[in-house]
């Protein structure tokens, strides 16, 4: 039977003031009722909260169906999409394919790409290269409809697509996921009889994973979107406002990161040791950053994979300023086994090591990072999760979401809105001269 992932506080609980946490529970208590009973602010973006135990035997089989059409027509898929339009679906991709499926495609699964994620002339230029010949599909995927990154790959994409193809095949192999109604995106995907998936209103970008933005992709590299689901589900069971404080991941990680932050820890840093888990924590740095960095406040998001980030950033992990805690994601048991091998010369010394499986060095260098770290004055937390699987991830993902809803409220921002990220946009439609944006255009050249 699989374990529940478990979170562990102590070692961030030690920095806080005796009752510290616990005092912050009748809060996160009305931060869970003002959720469930659609109260708080953002409350038409809270589709989420019940998506996973919500979703349907048919949605999964016609998802699945979908990607079959897919899967048997296509060696690669591209998905385009941007921000929470992407970095769910990559991140489970990443934590549960083959890191070296580039090299090492066997063609039974196609190689997915990602695309819409920048402006990149020469990413798109390379991607374009490599698409040359080979028998892509694209997932095209965007609530608003209009992202100027997504639209620049998908305009690419789908005339290469049906000149590389055929009309015919393109419109097999071309898959929309986004809004029922409004939007470029869904205007096409009419008008070509794209299969097309919607992005339920209720649900913002980082928090639809669990949607078709999330579980389209997915089920198209050949992972069990079920189990993923599931995963979910029983998650949002284990965070319910009726399981005690003491006992409830999402209200403790909430309460223990929000004190931290009182007490001017104003950093926090997500951590892995598994590379496969690097998207997970781009997702994060997106689902907490988005959520929380308004109005002049928010924990800032930051992330590092180790130990590759140990011979980079782990200086300023020990020494820096103190404003820093960790999280760090600690899987128990990789999928795989590789032994440290016998050398003859042992020139490296390292034959003390003989024997042992690479994840016991990996888990030794966990502990002693921990430690140090702890010593150096840095909270600690660990959300322990038993394997890799898709049934994990669901009840990372879920977790994460759920804390994410909870720690919001209790900053007293609204969770689930972005104003900030249309400044941007603006400003380079104003410097692009977009048609409607002329008084913009010449206020910004006037301070050019
Ligand atoms: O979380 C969000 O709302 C954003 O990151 C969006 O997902 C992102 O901007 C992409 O938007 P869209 O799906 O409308 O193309």
């Amino acid at each position: 039977m699989s374990k529940n992932i478990r979170l562990e506080v102590s070692k961030a609980a030690q920095f806080l003031a005796a009752g510290a946490v616990e005092a912050l529970e009748p809060r996160v208590k009305a931060a869970q009722k003002a959720l469930e009973d659609s109260t708080c602010a953002g409350n038409d973006f809270l589709g989420w909260m019940h998506l996973a135990s919500s979703i349907t035997p048919e949605h999964l089989a016609d998802l699945k169906e979908t990607a079959k059409v897919l899967r048997e027509n296509c060696d690669t898929i591209v998905v385009a999409g941007i921000g929470g339009s992407y970095l769910g679906a990559r991140a489970v991709i990443e934590a549960l394919g083959n890191s070296f499926e580039w090299l090492a495609n066997d063609g039974k699964n196609p190689i997915m790409l990602f695309a819409g994620n920048n402006i990149g002339e020469d990413y798109l230029y390379e991607l374009t290269t490599y698409l040359k010949g080979r028998k892509f599909g694209v997932i095209n995927i965007s609530k608003s409809g209009t992202t100027t990154e997504t639209a620049l790959a998908f305009r690419l994409l789908r005339k290469q697509c049906e000149e590389q193809r055929g009309i015919e095949m393109a419109r097999k192999v071309i898959v929309a996921v986004t809004d029922a109604k409004k939007g470029a995106a869904r205007v096409t995907a009419d008008k070509e009889g794209y299969k097309s998936f919607i992005i339920p209103d209720n649900v913002g970008g980082r928090f639809s994973v669990l949607t078709p933005v999330g579980l389209l992709p997915i089920a198209c590299a050949g992972f069990d979107i079920e189990a993923l689901v599931k995963g979910a589900a029983d998650m949002e069971k284990l965070t319910a406002p009726e399981v005690p404080f003491a006992e409830n991941p999402a209200e403790q990680y909430a309460a223990v990161r929000n004190a931290l932050y009182a007490n001017g820890k104003k950093t926090e840093i997500l951590v892995n040791f598994q590379p496969k888990l690097h998207y997970m924590n781009e997702w994060w740095k997106q689902l907490y950053g988005e959520s929380e960095g308004k109005d002049g406040k928010g924990i800032f998001p930051a992330a590092v994979d180790f130990t590759t980030d140990l011979h980079s950033m782990g200086q300023w992990i020990q020494e820096g300023e103190r404003t820093i805690f960790e999280t760090v994601v600690s899987v128990e048991t990789p999928e795989h086994t590789v032994l440290f091998p016998h050398d003859d010369e042992n020139l490296d010394g390292l034959n003390f090591l003989e024997g042992k499986r690479v994840d016991e060095v990996n888990k030794m260098a966990e502990l002693g990072t921990q430690l140090a770290h702890v010593d150096g004055g840095v909270p600690n937390m660990r959300l322990v999760v038993e394997r890799l699987d898709e049934y994990h991830l669901g009840q990372m993902i879920y977790f994460f979401e759920r804390a994410c809803g909870i720690s919001g409220l209790l900053l007293e921002v609204n969770p689930f809105n972005q104003p900030g990220v249309e400044a941007y946009k603006k400003n380079m439609f104003a410097l692009l001269g977009k048609p409607g944006y002329e008084k913009e255009t010449e206020a910004i050249k006037a301070r050019l």
